[in-house]
C-alpha cells in the first residue's frame, strides 16, 4: 500500500483458474445417450433451460432433438436462430438475452445449450458471458469449422461496424459436445471451409496433419467425414477421427499456454493476418475458412519470396489447397491497398507490432515485424497469377524469382 498527502491506492490480486472440456461422442441424440443433459457441474438440471438451434440444425435434427428431451422429459423451451456470418451481430445476442429472461434462466443450474455453427456458438456465446456477468453454456457445434476451431475457443463475439469480432469476450464453455454424425449434412462448401482451419494447422505445426490432409483431404470432404466403405477412393472413419483430433489437441496446446491472449505472438494467427478485413468486404462471397486459407497462400508467397520456405513447399501448399477445392487467390487478396489496409488494423490488433506468423517449413512458424510494403506487392502479384492460372504450380513467384 502506497500512502502519499495526495493520493492512497490499493490493489487487489487474484486468479482465476479456468478448465473446460471437450467430449466427443457418437449418438449424441440418442435418447439413452445421457451428455447433452448433463449440466457441467454434474447431474441434470429440473428447472428449464433454453436450447438454441441453428436454423439448418432445426430443420435437419429439430424432430430428433426435440424428441430426445420430450424422451428424457427434460424440461427446455427452444429458440431458432440463423447461421451464417451477416447474422453475427448484437441484436441476436439481445434476442438470447431476452429469451433467457422470459424462461427465468438461473444462475448457474440451467445453463442454455447451443446447438449449431460457429456462428450461434459465437453469439450464444457471448448472451451467456454478458447475462448477470456470465453464466455457463453448453456448446455443441455442429459444422466442421466449428468443431475443430471454435470447439476449443475460449473466445466468443459478434461483428461490429465493419469489423470481425470486434464485440466479444474470453468466456470459455465448460463443456463442449462433439458428434461428428452431425458433419453428413454439411455441405461440401462448408466442410471445405472447417479444412481451411484445419489446414491452418496443418502448416504451422502438424506436418503429419499436412501430410494426411495431402492423401486423403478431397476424400474426407467427399465422405463428408463418415465411415465409408474403403476402396475406389473411400476413406475410413479413423482417418476422420485423426484429423478431427489432431486439429483440436493442436489448437488446445496453442490455447492452454496463451488463453487470454496476454501475449500477441499466436501461431494460430497464421491466416488470420490479412484475411479478417477482406472476408468483411468481401461478404458474403467468402467463408472464414476460405479467406483464411488464402491469407495462408498469401502469408506463404511472401516466405518464399524471402527464401524462408522453398518454391517446392509454396508448390506443395497450393496444390494442397487446390485438391481440397479451396481456391487459394481472389481478386481482393491482389488489391495492395486494402492489404495493406487490412494490415494496419491487424497491427492496432497486435498492440502495434506486426507479429505476423511466417512458415519456416511446412510445420513451422516464427515472426516477423519487418515486412514491408514490398513485400506485399510482390505477394498481391503472386496472388494475382494464381488468379490467372489453374495450374498449381507457381513457377514464378515474385519478380525476381526465388
Ligand atoms: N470463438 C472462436 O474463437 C471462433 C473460432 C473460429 C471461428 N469462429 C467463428 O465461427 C464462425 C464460422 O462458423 P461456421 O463455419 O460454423 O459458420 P455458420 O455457423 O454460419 O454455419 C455455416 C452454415 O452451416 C449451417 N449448418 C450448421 N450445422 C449444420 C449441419 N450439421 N448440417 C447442415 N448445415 C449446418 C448453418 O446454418 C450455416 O448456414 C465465424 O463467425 C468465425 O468467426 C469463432
Ligand atoms: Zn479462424
Amino acid at each position: 500500500m502506497n500512502l502519499s498527502p495526495l493520493s492512497q491506492r490499493w490493489s487487489v490480486r487474484t486468479q482465476l483458474s479456468v478448465e473446460y472440456e471437450i467430449v466427443e461422442t457418437y449418438g449424441l441424440l440418442d435418447p439413452d445417450n445421457p451428455e447433452l443433459l448433463t449440466v457441467p457441474e454434474g447431474g441434470r438440471s429440473t428447472a428449464t433451460r433454453l436450447v438454441i438451434l441453428d436454423h439448418s440444425v432445426d430443420d435437419l435434427y429439430g424432430t430428433r432433438i426435440r424428441a430426445y428431451f420430450d424422451r428424457n422429459a427434460a424440461q427446455v423451451d427452444y429458440l431458432t436462430l440463423p447461421g451464417s456470418e451477416e447474422n453475427k451481430t448484437i441484436e441476436r445476442v439481445l434476442e438470447v438475452a431476452r429469451r433467457l429472461n422470459d424462461i427465468g434462466t438461473n444462475r448457474l443450474s440451467t445453463p442454455p445449450i447451443v446447438i449449431g455453427g460457429g456462428v450461434v456458438a459465437d453469439v450464444v456465446g457471448l448472451a451467456a458471458s454478458l447475462y448477470r456477468r456470465g453464466i455457463p453454456f453448453v456448446r455443441v457445434p455442429t459444422t466442421l469449422l466449428a468443431q475443430v476451431d471454435v470447439s476449443v475457443a475460449a473466445k466468443t463475439g459478434v461483428n461490429y461496424d465493419g469489423y470481425r469480432n470486434r464485440l466479444g469476450t474470453y468466456s470459455p464453455p465448460p463443456r463442449t459436445l462433439i458428434d461428428r454424425s452431425f458433419l453428413a449434412t454439411v455441405s461440401a462448401r462448408q466442410l471445405r471451409n472447417g479444412m481451411g482451419e484445419i489446414f491452418k494447422m496443418a502448416l504451422i505445426k502438424d506436418l503429419r496433419l499436412f501430410e494426411l490432409l495431402e492423401e486423403h483431404g478431397k476424400a474426407l470432404i467427399e465422405a463428408r467425414f463418415q465411415d465409408s466403405t474403403l476402396g475406389a477412393g473411400g476413406v475410413s472413419g479413423a482417418v476422420a477421427d485423426e484429423v478431427i483430433a489432431r486439429a483440436i489437441v493442436g489448437m488446445a496446446e496453442e490455447l492452454e499456454t496463451n488463453l487470454w491472449e496476454k501475449k500477441l505472438q499466436r501461431p494460430v494467427d497464421y491466416g488470420h493476418s490479412f484475411s479478417p478485413l477482406i472476408e468483411m468486404r468481401a461478404l458474403p462471397e467468402l467463408l472464414h475458412g476460405e479467406a483464411v486459407t488464402m491469407d495462408c497462400v498469401f502469408s506463404a508467397l511472401i516466405a518464399a519470396n524471402r527464401g524462408m520456405i522453398s518454391g517446392a513447399d509454396l508448390d506443395r501448399i497450393i496444390t494442397v489447397a487446390r485438391k481440397m477445392g479451396l481456391a487459394p487467390s481472389h481478386p481482393l487478396f491482389c488489391d495492395v491497398d486494402l492489404v495493406m489496409e487490412g494490415l494496419t488494423d491487424t497491427v492496432r490488433h497486435r498492440d502495434g507490432r506486426q507479429n505476423l506468423p511466417m512458415l519456416t517449413a511446412i510445420g513451422e512458424v516464427c515472426f516477423l515485424n519487418d515486412v514491408t510494403e514490398l513485400e506485399i506487392e510482390q505477394a498481391c502479384k503472386g496472388m494475382a497469377s494464381l488468379l490467372n492460372s489453374r495450374d498449381s504450380r507457381l513457377s514464378s513467384y515474385s519478380e525476381d524469382g526465388r
